[in-house]
């Protein structure tokens, strides 16, 4: 069956303009779409297996022990899509199970994209596969020509939709409707409130990984932008907020200095921080309410330990 590669260099990221805006901003903050270089997803990765971060395996393990359960609600679907899909290695589990015709995988990173879809299309010899490079937060309309008629269901695991604010994710899930289409349904996955130690200690691991995972963003901006950050005078900070209830990651400066990002100066005082990521945990009615909001209907809902997988349509 066809595999097909599409770049879509117009709806890439721009780290120039996105970190210099992020750098006037106050408090100072950059996308943390930009963690994922080369190094970024190898931390991530190691991130996941972490013993104090139980996301990712508590997701995998629910996906295993509900699948059947999940596969008989979402019922039959022609296409699966699957924004950010990264190494493909989420979605084989429902393409084994939900044998549809046509998988369509996006993310912002192309060429490894490329290479996954090309393996999944290989193992799969019945799938149509399309693999989409783009930034499907800037462009996600641009995915309309490889989107067959026929049931669709996005698939967005991984909590991804809690690295939001809650406009910004309710705007994402109406947008994933049109995506989906007037029959289309939504598998999401999110984590959920739990004891904020728990919480804490998942985004301050004691071997050091996420605080390497937020300081390597520093790395690239020197590597990529010729910035001049010192990594030795910026200390990882992450604590939940229960009034938000969130994670938030700062980078925070350890004293007076001025850095350099593409030959722009920038000052930084004592204890001022960079922001780098919110991570948004949900309660079950809490997410439900976000979706509905947004134009979708719960038709299903899967959790275990501290992780919630909801469909919509
Ligand atoms: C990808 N995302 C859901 C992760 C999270 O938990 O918010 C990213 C991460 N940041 C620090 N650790 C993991």
């Amino acid at each position: 069956m066809p595999f097909s590669f599409q770049d879509f260099p117009a709806a890439r990221d721009d780290l120039r303009a996105d970190v210099l805006a992020g750098l006037v901003a106050s408090p100072k903050a950059i996308p943390p779409k930009y963690f994922y270089d080369e190094a970024g997803c190898r931390l991530f990765e190691a991130i996941c297996a972490q013993p104090e971060y139980a996301l990712c395996r508590t997701e995998q393990a629910l996906m295993a022990e509900c699948l059947s359960d999940i596969a008989a609600t979402v019922g039959a679907v022609d296409c699966i899509v699957e924004p950010g899909a990264g190494d493909c290695s989420k979605v084989r589990l429902l393409v084994d199970t939900l044998s549809p015709t046509r998988l369509v995988v996006m993310d912002i990173a192309g060429e490894p994209l490329a290479a996954a879809a090309q393996a999944v299309s290989r193992d799969y010899p019945d799938l149509d596969v399309a693999a989409l490079a783009m930034d499907f937060l800037r462009d996600l309309e641009a995915a309309a020509p490889w989107l067959p008629a026929g049931r669709r269901l996005v698939y967005y695991p991984g909590s991804s939709i809690g690295n939001f604010a809650p406009d910004a994710a309710s705007a994402l899930l109406a947008r994933f409707r049109h995506l989906a289409g007037a029959d289309g349904r939504l598998l999401i996955g999110f984590d959920l409130k739990k004891d904020p130690q728990q919480l804490h200690a998942a985004y301050n691991d004691a071997a050091g990984v996420t605080a390497a995972f937020n300081l390597n963003l520093l790395a690239r901006l020197n590597r990529e932008l010729g910035a001049d950050f010192d990594l030795g005078r910026f200390r990882h900070y992450a604590f939940y907020n229960p009034v938000a209830g969130r994670i938030e990651m700062h980078l925070v400066s350890l004293g007076e200095q001025d850095v350099h990002v593409a030959g722009q100066r920038f000052h930084f005082a004592l204890g001022e921080t960079l922001h780098t990521e919110h991570s948004y945990k949900f309660r079950r009615d809490e997410f439900s309410a976000l979706a509905e909001n947004a134009g979708w209907q719960l038709a299903g809902e899967w959790m275990r330990g501290g992780f919630a997988v909801q469909l919509y349509r």
